[in-house]
């Protein structure tokens, strides 16, 4: 696929008159990242969460230890990727720049993130257990906005998160973010449910042809074989965004994250973009699809049932 000329940004689109209509956010009053939750409240939590809602942490801060505060400074990022990361397995952080010393804060500091988040996890959805798998983890510390990238990478347009490289075999993508900035909001949308979004779009995707997963195999396009779902799941990325007059219109909110806020998504499920912000910690859990207790509201069930095949098949 040739690459797509680099439009216009999307910081200009305006809310539409019917944002007010949708809300995605739901509140929640832990304060502990093992916090005590009921039978009920677990499956309150487990059902919103399937259906693609924003569950939203006001008052669970991630705090830093004595001398951390200086990483949410961009100077320690190496300039050639965004993000400073933490894969699961490592014992040091990539994309980072500094002393020895300011490299093993930096492990210490994003390793607690990963640590509490999964706690937070494992204790809201003790079902999830069996089938999550920690994935990578990333201290975000430069300003979001005004940012030049080609439309693709402009994560300021609502899009579902999908990999181009990195198939995902039907594992969904759960994340837990934090606004670790100690005074600028986060400032996402968040759009339409998954099932409005992909009728409107999936009409447009197209499947493989054979041999294409092989060859891009191959060819160390992707690192495994791609599946049919990661092919319907990354047009549907792109047609998101390359959609100008779909970004400004579609159903959508816009949500401000205050300093010390904590939310989990699907974002392979739930329309979002990142707007505004100075400094975030991401740490993103691999759930194999057998978790999932919703076969309604999932990216796999919707498109299962609109292409009329399942799509986890390998
Ligand atoms: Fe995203």
């Amino acid at each position: 696929m040739s690459e797509a000329p680099v439009l216009a940004p999307s910081t200009s689109t305006q809310p539409p008159a019917a944002a007010g209509q949708l809300n995605l956010i739901r509140p929640q009053p832990y304060t502990d990242w093992a916090p005590q939750v009921t039978a009920e409240e677990r499956a309150m939590l487990r059902r919103e969460l399937e259906q693609g809602a924003v569950l939203y942490f006001p008052n669970l801060n991630f705090r830093f230890q004595p001398g951390e505060e200086r990483f949410l400074d961009s100077r320690y990022s190496d300039g050639k990727s965004k993000n400073i990361n933490l894969r699961a397995d490592d014992t040091a952080v990539r994309g980072a720049q500094g002393s020895p010393q300011d490299l093993a804060g930096l492990y210490t500091l994003i390793r607690r993130y990963a640590d509490n988040s999964e706690t937070l996890v494992r204790t809201l959805f003790p079902e999830y257990i069996p089938h999550m798998m920690r994935a990578g983890t990333s201290l975000r510390p430069s300003e979001i906005a005004g940012r030049p990238v080609s439309w693709r990478k402009d994560d300021t347009r609502l899009h579902v998160d999908s990999f181009p490289s990195n198939p995902m075999l039907g594992k969904r993508l759960l994340r837990v973010f934090h606004n670790i900035d100690p005074a600028a909001p986060r400032v996402w949308r968040v759009g339409e449910p998954f099932g409005d979004f992909a009728r409107k779009f999936v009409p447009k995707t197209h499947g493989m042809w054979p041999g294409q997963a092989s060859l891009m195999k191959l060819l160390h396009i992707t690192k495994r074989k791609r599946s049919e779902y990661d092919h319907r799941m990354l047009q549907l990325h792109d047609l998101a965004k390359a959609d100008l007059d779909y970004q400004a219109n579609v159903p959508q909110q816009e949500f401000q994250f205050p300093p010390g806020s904590t939310w989990i998504v699907f974002s392979d499920q739930l329309l979002h973009a990142a707007m505004r912000g100075r400094a975030m910690m991401e740490q993103t859990i691999y759930l194999a699809p057998q978790a999932i207790s919703d076969h309604t509201h999932s990216p796999e069930a919707v498109l299962s049932r609109m292409l009329g095949r399942p799509m986890l098949v390998s």
